[in-house]
């Protein structure tokens, strides 16, 4: 219907940030808040969706009327992104994923040595990458979190990533990125447009991004 255009669809999102231990007491992190995605979640359910969000560790309140699925770390979420995936009509990527993690998880809290210490990291399995290979009906949008060309860094990711869309934000503008209850973002799109978006509320971008994308993507979700 037209107030309920996703009515039917399975709209995945992941939110938040990944955590990788160091040891049971230590982690590795960003400064995702959860916000950006769990705004697009609720957005998905209230346009009719069966809105799945996998989430990483966030101090959000769970969204009504979506399922949510807490994850810890990128390997877990990239197990629960693919669980969810065959029969998705959107799989959303809000969330900042780790891309490095300890290449050692030590059993025992770590003990302080005289002196300096380094931790070597190992690269996660890029996500979003990997559901690029396996796409066969999904609309697959990411985000892409950029502090410098960040319209040029985003449509690279777009097409490495065989992605439909990217919503670029870049996170040095004060009213952008991590942690903020508002966003600027531009809609980058497979076909070339090119929408910006001015200072908004995370909840008021989220539906109208959804919308965007439902209105260009009609077809496709109409079949
Ligand atoms: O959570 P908030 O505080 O509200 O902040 C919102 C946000 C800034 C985190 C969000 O708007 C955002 O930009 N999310 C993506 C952040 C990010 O990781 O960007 P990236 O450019 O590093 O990654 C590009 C895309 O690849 C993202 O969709 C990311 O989910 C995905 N990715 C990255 C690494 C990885 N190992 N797997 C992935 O799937």
């Amino acid at each position: 219907s037209k107030q309920l255009p996703l009515r039917g669809k399975k709209v995945v999102i992941t939110a938040g940030p990944t955590r990788e231990r160091i040891d049971p007491v230590r982690y590795v992190s960003n400064f995702s808040s959860g916000k950006m995605g769990y705004a697009m979640a609720e957005a998905a359910a209230a346009l009719g969706a069966d809105a799945v969000l996998i989430s990483g560790p966030v101090g959000l309140d769970k969204p009504i009327g979506v399922t949510v699925i807490d994850v810890e770390s990128a390997a877990e979420m990239l197990e629960a992104v693919r669980s969810q995936f065959d029969d998705a009509a959107i799989v959303i990527k809000a969330a900042a994923v780790a891309d490095y993690r300890p290449k050692e998880v030590y059993p025992q809290k770590m003990k302080k040595q005289p002196g300096d210490s380094t931790i070597e990291l190992e690269r996660t399995t890029d996500i979003l990458k990997t559901l690029g290979t396996m796409k066969t009906h999904q609309i697959l949008v990411g985000f892409a979190a950029e502090t410098q060309n960040a319209v040029d860094y985003g449509s690279g990711k777009l097409e490495s990533k065989n992605l439909d869309y990217i919503i670029v934000n870049d996170v040095t503008d004060p009213d952008a990125g991590f942690g903020k209850d508002t966003n600027v973002v531009t809609l980058l799109s497979k076909n070339g447009t090119h929408r910006p978006f001015p200072a908004m509320s995370k909840k008021k971008l989220a539906t109208l991004l959804l919308k965007t994308i439902i209105k260009e993507e009609s077809e496709q979700l109409n079949d």
